[in-house]
């Protein structure tokens, strides 16, 4: 900074003095040719001419001499000066990049500490509910079947109490699994293709009728180290959450794979209602829901974004309001040499 400052103060100090020589030499031209005007125009006798004009040419050798001079001076340290400028200026964009790097982390550890909070929490406190619901669900359940047929009015009371507490646990199992974090033995090496297969054969009950479901398997023979569970319930949010999507629409899913040297890739394309472009940020946060109350948690994608994270995989999203929705998942392919050695 200081070194910076000191190059400055002798920019600008070579500079004036640049000018003053250039200034200096302009005007001691201009004095010059007046002065010997009124010399020349003394003299008779072209022999006395000579002289005074041999004069004038030297002083005005010299003065024009000072002017390139100090106009060089002045053009070369404005040059060395918008260098330097550029420089600062390029080093300055730099340090935004940087700083700017620097926030977008320290954000992503933010979000991941109250991530890593909200899992802590959830673990004991689903564990402490589940012991508070399961008595009001066996108790309710225990009225109901007590109760004389005539008693409608309380019938349908206690139904709702069992049909909350119901909700209530899916809620908790499901933030459960959202804290889960698995031990490596529950891994093992299935094919892409029939974890989508199975998958699909599980969800099939809740195809709607309008919906058609497209298949382009091309993964059959690769392998991924995975836990079975975990990537079904993955598949599984995003197909529920494709169907939700394209409620109401002569619906098609295209669910598409394949892979290269490296990883798997798996596409889930809907022609649903899409994703405003404001709820995008925000879809993979736990408890994001555009879903009126009752219908979703808003904890299917946070669950599908820690699978990914626990399989060392990543997810993409594309999305148009109106057309339909695209996810990439992209998952760590087994090469031939490794699947060996894991199945060892
Ligand atoms: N295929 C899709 N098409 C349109 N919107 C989607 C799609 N997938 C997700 N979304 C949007 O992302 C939001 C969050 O999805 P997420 O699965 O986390 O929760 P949810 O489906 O609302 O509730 P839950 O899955 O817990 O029942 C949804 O409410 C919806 O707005
Ligand atoms: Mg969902």
């Amino acid at each position: 900074m200081k070194k910076n400052l000191r190059s400055r103060y002798a920019s600008a100090l070579v500079l004036s003095l640049s000018v003053v020589l250039m200034v200096t030499g302009v005007l001691m031209s201009i004095r010059t040719c007046k002065t010997y005007e009124s010399i020349l125009v003394q003299c008779t006798h072209y022999d006395r001419l000579a002289q005074p004009l041999q004069h004038l040419a030297l002083s005005l050798a010299f003065y024009l001499g000072l002017t390139v001079l100090g106009s060089t001076m002045i053009l070369l340290t404005l040059v060395k000066m918008a260098g330097r400028n550029h420089r600062e200026i390029a080093l300055l964009q730099q340090k935004n990049q940087a700083m700017d790097e620097l926030n977008r982390k320290q954000q992503q550890l933010a979000h991941h500490q109250r991530l890593e909070l909200l899992g802590t929490l959830t673990s004991s406190i689903s564990h402490e509910f589940n012991n508070l619901l399961t008595p009001i669900m066996g108790y309710s359940m225990m009225a109901l079947e007590k109760l004389p047929p005539e008693e409608t009015e309380l019938y349908d009371d206690i139904l709702e109490i069992y049909t909350a507490s119901k909700k209530a646990k899916t809620i908790i199992s499901r933030l459960s699994d959202l804290s889960r974090k698995n031990s490596s033995s529950t891994f093992h090496q299935v094919s892409p293709d029939t974890l989508i297969q199975k998958t699909l054969d599980v969800v099939a009950p809740a195809r709607p009728k309008n919906c058609e479901i497209k298949l382009g398997l091309n993964c059959w023979d690769q392998r991924i180290l995975a836990n079975e569970i975990q990537i079904s319930q993955l598949l599984l949010n995003l197909i529920i959450n494709s169907f939700h999507a394209m409620e109401g629409i002569d619906g098609v899913l295209s669910i598409d794979t394949w892979f290269d040297q490296e990883s798997i890739h798996i596409r889930l394309t809907d022609n649903g209602k899409g994703i405003d472009p404001d709820a995008l940020p925000h879809i993979f946060e736990p408890f994001f829901t555009t879903k009126e109350a009752g219908k979703g948690t808003g904890l299917g994608l946070a669950i599908v974004a820690q699978v990914i994270e626990d399989h060392h995989g990543n997810i993409r999203v594309c999305s148009t309001p109106g057309n339909g929705t695209s996810f990439t998942v992209t998952l760590p392919r087994l090469s031939g040499q490794k699947a060996d050695e894991t199945a060892l």
